[in-house]
């Protein structure tokens, strides 16, 4: 199974600076073993998608739950798929903290993208309240349970421990893979061997000079990436090193 750089830019570039960037990418990329996937602004989806270089794939940030309608401002799964998408994060924790999503509703938000032929990257992770009391196995799995509910076993998983998210503190490559082997004994638990080659990313202030480290780990198939995804050579240095 190749590991998975999943590249997350937030609310960050223009069409304009997409287009930018998934040029110059394809001028400097020179394979390698991950698979890349970038998951931009919505607004930005149709010029990163003419001009990323082949076999680098693209998705949405979010979805909406509901198929279509009377849902202004939301965009559907139909709509990403139509654009070519192969993926979307849902239940980032920015989404979980900022706009209220429960585990309810990631879960919606999974099956519907699921029922339009995307995979669903499930972010799930505890904040540092709940670390520092040890709990975070017991609450990462709950939320992963939660978030999965309905779920088929077509999903990416991604760890992402809520205090090292833009902080710059990571995760110890023994932390992730700590909540990576629990997390994947829970998919196994719940898909069978369905789940065998389902892939447990870390996310969390992963850049070039640790991604090495915590990508070894047996159970973490790949990151995450936040910050370092904005500019091309970190992304390159990151993809050299998986
Ligand atoms: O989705 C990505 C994560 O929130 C990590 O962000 O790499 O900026 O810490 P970061």
């Amino acid at each position: 199974m190749h590991n998975l750089l999943a590249l997350n830019w937030k609310m960050n570039k223009t069409p304009t600076e997409a287009r930018a960037w998934a040029q110059e990418l394809g001028e400097k990329l020179e394979g390698g073993a991950a698979e890349l996937a970038v998951l931009a602004p919505a607004v930005a989806l149709s010029a990163l998608a003419a001009n990323l270089p082949a076999g680098v794939a693209f998705g949405g940030q979010d979805v909406s739950a509901h198929e279509s309608g009377a849902y202004t401002g939301e965009v559907s799964a139909a709509m990403l798929k139509d654009l070519g998408a192969t993926y979307v994060i849902v239940g980032h924790s920015e989404r979980r903290e900022y706009h209220g999503e429960t585990d309810a509703v990631v879960a919606a938000k999974a099956k519907q993208a699921q029922a339009n032929g995307l995979i669903p990257i499930v972010c799930v992770g505890e904040g540092l309240a709940v670390r520092e009391q040890g709990e975070q196995v017991a609450y990462t799995l709950a939320q992963l349970n939660g978030s999965l509910a309905g779920v088929g076993p077509e999903v990416v998983i991604a760890y992402e421990p809520v205090w090292a998210i833009g902080t710059g503190k990571t995760a110890t490559a023994e932390d992730a893979e700590e909540l990576a082997a629990a997390i994947r004994e829970a998919l196994l638990t719940r898909y069978g061997s369905d789940a065998d080659d389902l892939r447990v990313l870390y996310g969390g202030s992963v850049k070039p000079d640790n991604i090495a480290s915590i990508c070894a780990k047996p159970n973490v198939n790949g990151a995450l990436v936040g910050g370092a995804s904005l500019k091309v050579p970190d992304v390159l240095g990151m993809s050299d090193a998986l």
